[in-house]
């Protein structure tokens, strides 16, 4: 079969066959597929979607184009849990070593961030000395000896979805659920834990606009992993606003422990719990959800959750001072507070207006090349059902270079402020 024909059958609304998707994967890794003919078939995939057979071969197929990481040398359940982004998202941070503190092996890979803020390896980047490449043998060690390593993505992995990617990013067609499950499902797949927990985020922050969408979402992901022989559990969660108060880098790590320390936000917290408990009961530590809970609860009360979080910290190479001590943090020379101008009740913070405006003060990346500021970034001042008064400062940018007049209109205009009280979107959705 010519490949214009698969495209032509994708166009008509046909279904492809694992043979069809094997030579496609396959002939675009190996560069005798060009771009423009992927090109077509992705954008025939956008309005014709994929069946539940087509988006899992795509995953397998995808799967299969590079190196999967073997964790059998290490004992037990592993669990991992990924994110489908959003602004403020430093969950992992506490969650990691929350769970491990509980008898749970996190073995997590993570990736770096573009547009917004980093990603959780550039937050942990933050803490100085900390190295996220850690080989394969070293990353198993400690996750055996520990619990619980965060590493980057290493070698050869799903080279299709690199490509791939790279390429949806520039065609307009990022915004397809069968492409985005195999996109996310293949990576977790091949990074080889029995438990994955998914948070699906819906809001204008998140690829997601609705939460009926993150919920075709996570269950075409949930099927996926199933179809592999996989626990999968998803929370849907709004990314309406962002979560907690700190957006950028050192900031989010600043956050984190402090949730660790049982003094952090109550949204971040929540979700905690909620992912926490679903690796418990997943992973068979807890037999029910109130047993999980009971089990963070006093993981966090008593200190094991940090001290797990100072230990993976140290494996690393990372100063552990710093989460002793958070001050020690090196601070942006410039601090610019946006203040209200008129009473009312906040109702949300345009988590993607956030997201873009914490960039362009130097916490995130515009392009792949960029550097990006560990101290830069926002903290929220005030949360969405707060009473407003005209000069409270509504957030607080950590910067280095000046911030323009714009920069400060568009912070202001992002907190919604209505005169009359309302109910702010509840942060967990559903839990699936
Ligand atoms: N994240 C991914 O890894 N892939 C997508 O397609 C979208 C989000």
């Amino acid at each position: 079969m010519r490949f214009v024909d698969i495209i032509e059958k994708k166009k008509n609304g046909g279904s492809l066959t694992r043979e069809e998707i094997h030579d496609w994967i396959s002939g675009y890794v190996d560069g005798r597929i060009p771009d423009y003919q992927t090109s077509a078939l992705l954008m025939a995939i956008i309005f014709r979607g994929m069946n539940e057979e087509e988006t899992f071969y795509l995953t397998d197929e995808m799967l299969r184009s590079g190196d999967r990481i073997d964790l059998s040398g290490i004992e037990g359940l592993k669990a991992d849990k990924h994110s489908t982004g959003g602004v403020g998202d430093k969950t992992s941070l506490v969650l990691a070593p929350l769970a491990a503190a509980c008898g749970v092996k996190m073995a997590k890979m993570s990736g770096r961030g573009l547009g917004f803020t980093g990603g959780t390896i550039d937050k942990l980047e933050s803490i100085s000395g900390f190295s996220a490449e850690l080989p394969r043998e070293d990353f198993i060690r400690q996750v055996n000896e520990i619990g619980l390593a965060i590493a980057g993505q290493t070698g050869n992995l799903v080279p299709a979805d690199k490509k791939l990617y790279a390429l949806r990013d520039v065609t307009g067609t990022v915004d397809s659920i069968p492409l985005i499950a195999s996109s996310i499902m293949s990576k977790k797949l091949a990074a080889g834990s029995d438990v994955i927990v998914l948070d699906v985020k819906y809001g204008s922050g998140a690829f997601m606009k609705t939460p009926e969408e993150a919920g075709k979402l996570a269950e075409t992901m949930i099927r996926i992993g199933t179809m592999a022989g996989k626990k999968v559990r998803a929370v849907i969660s709004s990314m309406v606003s962002p979560l907690g108060n700190a957006v950028g880098n050192s900031l989010e790590v600043i956050e984190a422990v402090q949730t660790l320390k049982g003094q952090g936000p109550e949204d971040l917290l929540q979700l905690c719990m909620e992912i926490g408990s679903l690796i418990l009961q997943e992973t068979g530590k807890a037999g029910s959800e109130t047993e999980a809970k009971e089990m963070l609860s006093a993981a966090l009360a008593e200190g094991s959750a940090l001290e797990k979080l100072r230990q993976m910290v140290i494996r690393q190479g990372g100063d552990v001072r710093l989460i002793d001590d958070t001050d020690l943090f090196e601070k942006a020379p410039l601090l610019t507070q946006v203040c209200a101008s008129e009473d009312g009740y906040l109702e949300s913070i345009d988590a993607l207006a956030i997201g873009n405006l914490a960039m362009r003060a130097g916490a995130g990346r515009a392009r792949k090349e960029d550097q990006i500021d560990p101290a830069a970034g926002i903290l929220l001042k005030k949360k969405p059902g707060d009473r407003i008064c005209a000069g409270d400062v509504l957030a607080e940018a950590y910067h280095r270079q000046s911030l323009s007049a714009e920069w400060m209109r568009e912070c202001k205009a992002a907190f919604v402020i209505r005169k009359e009280e309302t109910k702010p979107v509840s942060l967990i959705h559903s839990i699936l």
